[in-house]
């Protein structure tokens, strides 16, 4: 069975995207340059089919690349898959678990990368490491993790932080309202533009 693993860009202060998040600014007001790091190297990466490489540092794209071979499935909620416009239909994780109330029936169709979840996200978990098999999980949107973690079911999180701050906007962490959890540091890279955190989290 792979982990259940969790991995975004944020800005020092803590946010994922700005304030104003929408279709038409996707990571809100400011936030474009959270993403900076994807655009500013000299060495391709694939994301998924159909779409244009990311250009990272050389550094950036070595933990890319290990971390997309390990991709079994990606979990995000239903925020993100709207505002991304369901990323045209090519996810950057497949199968592609999307957290909803409301399933958009125009995404229910033969070879629809998307599998849509109105039971909550203990049964997307389940349904995405079944799915997965030996490979990991990966939650990608603020609003699953903070679930995920409060129910108890994330392995690592990893976190690249981007050298900007936002001061507002969606807060990674937001109304956690846990006890203290326990961190172990798995990882610290060093690459232009970012610097990429890993933590296991102590059960
Ligand atoms: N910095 C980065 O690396 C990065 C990467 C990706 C995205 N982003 C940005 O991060 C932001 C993510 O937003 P977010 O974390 O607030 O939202 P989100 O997780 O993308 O979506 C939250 C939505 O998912 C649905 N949902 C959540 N839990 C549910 C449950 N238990 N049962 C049923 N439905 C549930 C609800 O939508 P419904 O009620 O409408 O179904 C809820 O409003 C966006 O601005 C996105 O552009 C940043």
């Amino acid at each position: 069975m792979g982990k259940v693993t969790f991995n975004m860009t944020m800005s020092l202060d803590g946010f994922v995207a700005g304030p104003n998040d929408s279709p038409e600014k996707g990571l809100g007001d400011g936030g474009e340059g959270l993403f900076n790091w994807y655009f500013s190297g000299d060495t391709e990466v694939y994301m998924s089919e159909g779409v244009p490489p990311l250009k990272v540092s050389k550094q950036s794209a070595e933990i890319l690349k290990a971390g997309i071979s390990m991709i079994g499935a990606g979990i995000w909620g239903r925020r993100t898959f709207d505002i991304a416009r369901a990323w045209g239909g090519h996810p950057p994780g497949s199968p592609a678990f999307i957290v909803t109330h409301h399933v958009p029936q125009e995404w229910v169709k033969e070879g629809s990368p998307f599998i849509f979840v109105t039971d909550g996200v203990e049964s997307a978990i389940r349904q995405a490491k079944e799915a997965a098999g030996d490979k990991d999980v990966v939650i990608c949107t603020a609003n699953i993790l903070q679930q995920a973690v409060k129910a108890g079911l994330v392995d690592e999180i990893h976190v690249d932080v981007a050298p900007m701050l936002l001061g507002g906007g969606v807060s990674l962490f937001d109304h956690l309202n846990t006890g203290p959890i326990d961190l172990e540091c798995i990882r610290v890279i060093q690459a232009p533009d970012v610097i990429h955190l890993g933590f296991r989290v102590v059960k």
